[in-house]
């Protein structure tokens, strides 16, 4: 064999120490729903999210509602300045308590037979059930979700169902928040004044932008000769 050969072989009979070739994920396992079920149990349930942070939280009852792998779950925050997160699901029959992705909620009431609660999540009234010797409130509010607000205001979720996540916060991210880039950052000095989404569409008009220009270019051109 003379010369380059194949991209593992050097030249001349020289050891090979080129870097062995990687494969990427099988394809299967982005369509997979199998794969997506257990990446559901696996990391969306178990794992910190970073979901939004305090700035869009201004007032009592300003929400967000997030569907994140499937799970459909809102941020409000309450009288006493906390930011809780539930899942949007009713106690009584699961209807969604709040239906658009964003907005100020004067109560946390639902349509369909009138249950309300706090925003902290636990049950207010409960029409024709409240009364009865066996029904008891404190185990009918919302299913909570575990939330941690970090040094920069960043809010972070975690679905584990179990009282205490079985992962903390601490645990997942060491130096996530401590590196000295953020040092000259006082997040408090930002005001929210615009969507999250205006953010990723500049941001992706960015990565786009090429793309952006050819297509302009080739409906510019392409355009008259259809016509
Ligand atoms: S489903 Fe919400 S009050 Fe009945």
């Amino acid at each position: 064999m003379n010369g380059l050969s194949s991209h593992n072989t050097k030249p001349n009979g020289m050891a090979n120490d080129y870097p062995k070739p990687v494969r990427a994920l099988p394809a299967s396992w982005y369509r997979s729903n199998a794969m997506f079920q257990l990446e559901r149990r696996a990391i969306f349930s178990k794992r910190w999210l970073m979901v939004s942070h305090t700035v869009r939280f201004l007032n009592a009852g300003d929400y967000l509602h997030l569907v994140v792998a499937g799970f459909s779950f809102f941020l409000v925050k309450g009288r006493d300045e906390e930011i809780y997160a539930h899942h949007n699901v009713c106690r009584h029959r699961g209807h969604p308590l709040v239906e658009q992705e964003s907005g100020k909620l004067a109560a946390l009431a639902c349509k369909y037979h009138g249950w309300s609660y706090r925003f902290n999540g636990s049950l207010a009234k409960a029409p024709q059930y409240q009364e009865l010797p066996s029904f008891d409130k404190s185990d009918n509010g919302l299913f909570r979700i575990h939330t941690y607000i970090d040094r920069l205001g960043f809010i972070w979720v975690n679905l584990d169902s179990s009282d205490e996540p079985a992962l903390q916060w601490d645990e997942a991210f060491t130096s996530a928040v401590t590196h000295e880039r953020f040092e000259h950052f006082n997040m408090e000095d930002y005001h929210f004044d615009h969507q999250w989404n205006m953010t990723c569409k500049t941001s992706l008009l960015h990565l786009g932008e090429p793309m952006l220009w050819f297509m302009d270019v080739a409906q510019q051109t392409a355009l008259p000769a259809l016509s």
